[in-house]
């Protein structure tokens, strides 16, 4: 193991900090220098060894504020030896996925989502295929008490000989034991409900937050101990707490899903180890979450009269429903309603279906949606969302069993190219649909004969939304 040297982090003195998004000063502000809240600044006051004033005694983690690496030197880029990531299996595959191949030892990962989404779930199921694995856990349940955390157990049916539960809050004493008992994973649940006493503000507060992260960090590596930080989200869909966290972290996944559906999502934001916007899918039943390795099949599991996309997820291709209903307003201002895509960005496709496609839109109520609660980010599904509402508007009910679309919307209304189209038509025609529009400018890059043989699917080529339109004629 690399060895470690110890450091104080703070002086003696006194700081003022933002309450709303962590930043510290020196003197206090009625409006903060960093975020521009008002009357949000809080005083701390720090000893030399990092302690408030009136505690007693420093612990010993407590003096132990910060790890340096005591490898100073300077070493050329090519002598340097890259060790083998050896890497956890987490016996879930789609988990496995969404962390680029399982758990990199010493890693921190930080799972956001809103509450019930099924984050102390998932983790006592990663927690207990370790503990059958003879691999000692360490789950310290900061919202829960220990009781409430064994009704879940018995739900997933976790007897987990090897998970030790710890219901603490104290930052200190879950570092001490940490050290002492030296396990191969350990789960914080929540970031939000554990504390440093030596800091003033209280738990769940910005300072807290990042103070306590940059502490697990560091005992993350210098222990190479796998560390997993449960965070919930704002009211905007942020995971609570300064910006600073997620920059802080390794990696961040983020849970989606919808009340009414049990399909949940599992995104990475961030990942030091492996590519982002990788996604997982999981459904909720009666006993845990269960692995969806086959997600265009179940979201296409029951199909209606909307309009079909191929959304790149990461490296993996989701066939997913878009609806759309256009209905004559009663409003001065009619309403525009968008579920699993952006606000901006179907008011930027209507725009583009009114001036270049010359649809009538104005007085249209409009509502779409993403069938099964996942958010598309990425603009490939413009035409998909265009044409769903266009279908709406002309009234046509073609049902959607055998239509594909695949394009971005330019504001002249072309159809421009997206990345990797050939996956997303391979995954369409493995799924039997037989008519496939995608950007012209794609197709003449792939080898279409080989892309079709033995399949009776049409692929056809389109430059703008008008030839799009007339598809569905
Ligand atoms: P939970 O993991 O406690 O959510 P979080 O930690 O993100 O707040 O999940 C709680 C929800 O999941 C709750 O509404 C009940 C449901 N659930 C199931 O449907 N099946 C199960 O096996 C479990 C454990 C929970
Ligand atoms: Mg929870």
């Amino acid at each position: 193991m690399v060895p470690y040297i110890c450091m104080a982090l703070k002086t003696k003195g006194t700081i003022f900090f933002c309450t709303a998004c962590g930043h510290e000063d020196v003197s206090y502000l009625g409006k903060c220098a960093a975020c521009g809240e008002w009357g949000t600044y809080k005083e701390a006051k720090f000893d030399k060894a990092g302690r408030a004033k009136g505690t007693k005694k420093a612990s010993a983690s407590q003096s132990r504020e910060l790890f340096v690496r005591a490898e100073t030197e300077l070493v050329k880029l090519q002598d340097i030896k890259e060790d083998e990531i050896t890497r956890l299996d987490t016996k879930s595959a789609e988990m496995n996925r969404v962390l680029g191949g399982g758990i990199v030892p010493g890693s921190l990962t930080l799972i956001g989502g809103e509450p019930g989404i099924g984050k102390s779930t998932i983790l006592l199921q990663i927690a207990n295929n370790f503990s059958q694995q003879k691999q000692k856990v360490i789950y310290v349940s900061a919202e829960e008490s220990s009781k409430q955390l064994k009704l879940r157990a018995n739900r997933l049916k976790v007897s987990g000989e090897e998970i030790n539960v710890f219901a603490e809050n104290n930052l200190n004493s879950i570092i001490d034991l940490i050290e002492t008992k030296e396990p191969q994973l350990v789960i914080i649940d929540s970031i939000q409900a554990v504390y440093l006493e030596n800091l003033d503000s209280i738990p769940g507060s910005p300072s807290q937050i990042r103070e306590c992260t940059g502490h697990l960090m560091r005992l993350a590596k210098a222990f190479n101990i796998p560390i997993f930080i449960v965070g919930h989200i704002n009211k905007d869909g942020d995971i609570a707490g300064p910006k600073i966290l997620e920059h802080m972290v390794d990696t961040v996944l983020q849970f989606e899903g919808s009340q009414d559906s049990n399909i949940r999502f599992l995104r990475s934001i961030k990942n030091r180890f492996g590519s982002t916007n990788e996604i997982s899918v999981f459904a909720m039943e009666h006993d845990g979450l269960h692995d969806i390795t086959n997600p265009s099949e179940i979201f296409l599991d029951q199909k209606s009269d909307g309009v079909i996309v191929a959304s790149k997820e990461g490296r993996r291709t989701i066939l997913i429903e878009l609806q759309a209903i256009a209905l004559g307003s009663e409003y001065s201002n009619p309403r525009r309603v968008a579920n699993g895509v952006g606000l901006a960005r179907l008011h930027q496709i209507l725009a583009i279906l009114e001036k270049r496609a010359k649809v009538s839109l104005a007085k249209a109520d409009i509502y779409l949606n993403v069938v099964g609660g996942l958010h598309i980010k990425e603009p490939a599904a413009d035409l998909g969302i265009a044409l769903a509402i266009y279908k709406s508007v002309a009234e046509k009910e073609i049902p959607a069993d055998d239509f594909i679309a695949i394009g971005e919307l330019g504001l002249a209304g072309e159809v421009r190219s997206v990345t990797d189209c050939q996956s997303r038509i391979k995954e369409a025609i493995k799924l039997g649909f037989n008519k496939i529009i995608a950007p012209e400018v794609n197709l003449k890059k792939i080898d279409m004969k080989e892309l079709l043989q033995g399949t009776k699917a049409k692929v056809i080529g389109i430059k703008n939304i008008g030839q799009a339109i007339n598809q569905l004629n």
